[in-house]
């Protein structure tokens, strides 16, 4: 950043300008770079966006001063930083997997079942590599090659037919008397094992991107708006299958996929020489260990060998379960391992104050993979102990200096699968985890499991307020629509400001408008994108947020388990907010005292809530926070609910559509007049509340007895 990288365009003066245009041309080209050649952008699109648009406007008021190599004279570089998308006629899935001979052998007798063939009948499977790349649907019209697209999410990839036209051995114009006037086939791209070392090679003379394996090289290279660069990359492709045909199945020349796979190689396709009919189980095992024996000197990666049912008409019959064919199967690999050292181990706390123990690895390759840190996962696992209380390597601990075994299967993060205590040093120490945030020194604590009543298996801190890790998801939290519901004040202003150091912590956010007129800072009007009536605007939706109720404010402090109803409820139990807060100390000071136990005997509210809170509040950081906030709010006491009301006492569910007001109005009126506001319908259910388009609850009151009324019903009920 530059020194007058924030400083607003309508603000800077003529050298000022010069050095933004500078910087931006530069920042621009960077960005530009690492987004088009290396597919690897650093930035969002917005960020990248709002770069841009500063250029200009600095260009249009100093028209001067535009720079030879300004981003607005470049040519070929688009704008538009997206691929167009398409829809797949016929979706694009996924595979099942078989990890053991047994899983082969099920999968025969699975399909047998299904077509109800004896042991004996005859069934054939082809059997080809399965590989690692990325697939691709190439569609060709009356011979001719005219659309490409990802596999997206199955349903919907992108349009890469561009760079798709740069694959020199896949055919762009087909002549065959036999090949469908529609015809998309289907198959992986992939790099070669060679051409990704060279291609590494290249992009470290250059200071480009280094891919981490030939995967990721492939996507990457295809994946480019500017296709001279999809040109420049040695690109692969193995066809193995079909999508949409004219006439269908019916129509193609073969009725078998190995009778296909020849029409795919007559027609001038690359395909797999390693694939095989096979007529049993064992037979597909034996190619199996065939293929993983070749599978080093292949020259592309493989990650297994793929069987699918031969008769296409078995194809037909045997369909799909939800994302894979029920004739198909992928029999994956073993996953690869390697040995190296644990050299440290460092905790990461994560957005909602969990703390993660990852392990700093003397760096390995895993499968073609440069592998430096493993997921420790938590306390217990370091330990020894798994999620179910089972022995992990048999109970030996993890520590500093450890000689460990990692694994990584596919596109999983490295495990750390194995240690070998005879080469620990003798000095080795057991790892002592934290009990203090890294972040924030708030306590950790761990959560009691209600039902089994055992240590949760993440450490939380417990400084969710003041935890810089945390804070600025509480921040989002707190000004959102069931908390304090801060009008121009959405996730975007709040990354901004607690970016700028403008916000850092629930109680700025009420002193933001002092801070700007005393012009501690530049003034909020003048900052891109704001001016002053937005900044007005904005500090009249804070000021009148102050006058806030109670159940919103225990609310839109985010604390675990405490959610909108838990919050109304609590504030109805303490109904103002000094009667709470002096309750909540000694909750936290005595989890075995009296007002602990009146806590949880509050109905409905359980074990965790209370436990939570008590955590919260006993974490003084979070306590300094909360007494600074209220003295910026005017925090109303909760209206007496009314004992006389005709659904005092009552449990009540709203359903369907309610027109003359929100659901989360019905609930807090429901509320306020005594009831017991639920989400289903059960034998204790005394009413329900059901507007148009009502379904199965109104059903299900309706065979309980329950009283049923229509909103209009509802408010002629409560008078
Ligand atoms: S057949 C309907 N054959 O693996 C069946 N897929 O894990 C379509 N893949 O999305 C897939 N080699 O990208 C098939 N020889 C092969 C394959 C293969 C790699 C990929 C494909 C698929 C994924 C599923």
């Amino acid at each position: 950043m530059s020194e007058y990288s924030s400083v607003d365009v309508e603000a800077l003066n003529e050298d000022q300008a010069a050095a933004e245009l500078k910087r931006l041309s530069a920042e621009i080209s960077k960005h530009d770079t690492r987004y088009y050649a290396d597919d690897d952008p650093e930035i969002s699109d917005g960020d990248y966006d709002a770069l841009r648009q500063r250029n200009d406007r600095i260009e249009r008021r100093f028209p001067y001063l535009v720079r030879d190599d300004s981003p607005s004279k470049k040519v070929g570089v688009k704008v538009s930083r997206g691929f167009e998308k398409v829809k797949h006629a016929v979706p694009m899935l996924s595979l099942g997997n078989a990890f053991s001979d047994e899983d082969v052998v099920d999968f025969d007798e699975r399909v047998r079942r299904f077509l109800s063939l004896e042991k004996s009948a005859k069934l054939d499977f082809t059997a080809e590599p399965k590989i690692d790349g990325l697939s691709i649907s190439i569609r060709y019209e009356n011979g001719k090659l005219v659309q490409a697209a990802t596999r997206g999410d199955g349903a919907e990839g992108e349009n890469v037919t561009q760079n798709v036209l740069t694959i020199d051995e896949l055919p762009k114009q087909i002549v065959a008397n036999d090949f469908p006037d529609v015809f998309e086939v289907r198959g992986e791209i992939y790099m070669s094992n060679s051409d990704f070392a060279a291609l590494n090679e290249k992009q470290i003379q250059v200071k480009g991107k280094v891919f981490a394996n030939p995967r990721n090289a492939a996507a990457g290279s295809l994946r480019q708006l500017d296709v001279s660069i999809t040109k420049q990359r040695p690109l692969k492709l193995f066809a193995y299958a079909w999508g949409e045909v004219t006439g269908g199945v019916d129509s193609l020349p073969s009725d078998t996929q190995s009778g296909m796979f020849k029409a795919l190689e007559r027609w001038g396709f690359p395909v797999n020489p390693l694939t095989k009919v096979c007529s049993s189980a064992d037979e597909m095992i034996a190619h199996y260990k065939m293929i993983e024996e070749q599978r080093a000197s292949l020259g592309y990666d493989i990650d297994g060998v793929v069987y699918k049912v031969d008769r296409l008409d078995y194809q037909e019959r045997l369909g799909f379960r939800s994302r894979a064919p029920r004739w198909a199967i992928a029999h994956k690999f073993p996953a690869e391992k390697a040995t190296t050292i644990i050299e440290g181990i460092d905790i990461q706390v994560g957005r909602t104050g969990a703390l993660t123990p990852v392990a700093r690895l003397l760096p390995v390759t895993v499968g073609g993979v440069v592998v430096s840190n493993a997921t420790l996962h938590n306390k217990d696992y370091i330990e020894g102990k798994g999620q179910n209380g089972e022995e992990l390597r048999g109970g030996h601990d993890l520590r500093v200096g450890d000689t460990v075994t990692i694994q990584r299967a596919g596109d999983v993060i490295p495990q750390i699968v194995d240690v070998d205590i005879s080469k620990r040093p003798s000095d080795a120490e057991p790892f002592e985890f934290p009990t203090l945030c890294p972040i924030c020194k708030s306590h950790v604590t761990r959560e009691i499991n209600e039902k089994t009543k055992k240590k949760d298996a993440v450490s939380r801190c417990s400084g969710g307020l003041a935890c810089s890790a945390q804070v600025l998801e509480r921040l989002k939290h707190f000004v959102s629509r069931g908390a304090f519901d801060i009008d121009g004040m959405g996730d975007k202003v709040i990354d901004e400001f607690y970016e700028l150091g403008l916000v850092k912590t629930l109680p700025d956010i009420f002193t933001l408008e002092k801070r700007d007129a005393d012009n501690e800072l530049s003034k909020i009007a003048n900052r891109e994108g704001w001016g002053k009536t937005s900044a007005q605007n904005l500090f009249e939706a804070i000021n009148s947020s102050r006058k806030v109720e109670l159940a919103r404010l225990i609310y839109g402090l985010g604390i675990r388990h405490v959610g909108e109803t838990t919050g109304r409820m609590l504030a109805r139990h303490y109904g103002n907010v000094e009667v709470f807060s002096s309750a909540m100390k000694l909750v936290a000071a005595d989890k075995q005292g009296a007002e602990y136990h009146a806590l949880i005997d509050i109905d409905g509210l359980g074990d965790a809530v209370a436990n939570s809170l008590a955590d919260f509040f006993a974490e003084e950081h979070n306590v300094s926070v909360f007494d600074r906030l209220l003295e910026q709010l005017d925090v109303q006491d909760v209206e007496a609910v009314e004992d006389t009301s005709p659904v005092s006492g009552k449990t009540v569910v709203f359903t369907g559509k309610l027109e003359k007001m929100s659901r989360s109005e019905a609930k807090a009126m429901a509320e306020r007049l005594g009831a017991k506001v639920s989400g289903s319908v059960s034998a204790k259910t005394d009413l329900l509340v059901a507007g148009p388009g009502a379904g199965s609850k109104l059903k299900k009151a309706e065979s309980l007895g329950v009283k049923v009324v229509s909103e209009d019903g509802w408010f002629e009920l409560i008078d």
